[in-house]
């Protein structure tokens, strides 16, 4: 796929930018070899679905089932590297006044490529919690009994992600919500935006007054002024938007 030539005043927006926010989705981390979650699952997985799976009845009813396809994905993270697009956004960082990154993604690898404090409205691969009393765990041993033990009280351990059905963490929620509403440009990338809240943070930016870019690969034509919608790749299309607005940063 080409990358598509970016507005001008898209340019412009981000080059004058005084907050800029930015909320990604499965789609930055594809180019890493993560699939996204409307992709169609591969192999063991190929007869369920993400919706199946990532939701607190899933692992009612078999937390064995749900925890290896965690696992599955948690090795899938293990071995993948982050992206030009990752690597770009970290760099953003450092070239605007004020950056907010929210990401759905429990991969990391924004971490990995440097952003300081992205905000994960989804929780991460590479923490559990105890499924009774909370307690959030970084290491665990896997042994026969899956998923494994909490070693305070016993009870099973989840992966510490926000499935469906449930509330994302408070603190993290408000904070994107709070730079939805004062940035000047936001950025929506790699989401298919159906997942609320994180859906309705672009439309509470616009709504403000900030210029939005959707940078998608299912994205049609731009609906308004001030927003720009862009079918390319991120990897791709985020280091050239970066590198057209700050040429010396390079
Ligand atoms: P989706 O799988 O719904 O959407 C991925 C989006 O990325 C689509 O719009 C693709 O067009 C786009 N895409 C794919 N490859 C891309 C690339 N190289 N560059 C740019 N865009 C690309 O993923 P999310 O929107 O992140 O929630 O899904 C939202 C939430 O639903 C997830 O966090 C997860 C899921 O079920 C929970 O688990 C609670």
């Amino acid at each position: 796929m080409d990358t598509p030539s970016i507005p001008n005043e898209l340019i412009e927006a981000l080059r004058t930018a005084r907050h800029v926010a930015v909320l990604t989705g499965a789609g930055v981390s594809a180019e890493s070899g993560i699939p996204t979650f409307r992709d169609a699952m591969t192999g063991l997985w190929a007869r369920y679905s993400p919706e199946e799976l990532a939701t607190p009845e899933a692992f009612r009813r078999n937390p064995r089932l749900v925890w290896e396809w965690y696992a599955s994905r948690r090795q899938m993270v293990t071995t993948a590297q982050p992206n030009p697009g990752h690597f770009a956004l970290a760099a953003l960082e450092a070239l605007v006044p004020q950056f907010t990154l929210i990401t759905q993604n429990v991969d990391g690898l924004h971490r990995r490529a440097g952003s300081a404090d992205p905000i994960e409205l989804h929780g991460n691969l590479m923490r559990a919690r105890c499924s009774v009393e909370g307690t959030v765990y970084t290491s665990w041993t896997e042994g026969e009994t899956v998923p494994p033990l909490c070693p305070v009280c016993g009870a099973l351990l989840r992966p510490d992600i926000v499935w469906f059905g449930e509330t994302l963490p408070p603190e993290a929620l408000a904070r994107a919500n709070e730079a939805a509403k004062s940035c000047d440009l936001f950025l929506s990338i790699g989401t298919s935006g159906v997942v609320e809240p994180a859906a309705s943070l672009p439309r509470i930016a616009y709504n403000r007054g900030a210029s939005l870019a959707l940078i998608n690969l299912d994205v049609t034509t731009s609906t308004g002024p001030r927003s720009y919608y862009l079918k390319a790749r991120s990897g791709v299309v985020l280091p050239a938007l970066v590198s057209a607005a700050f040429p010396k940063a390079g």
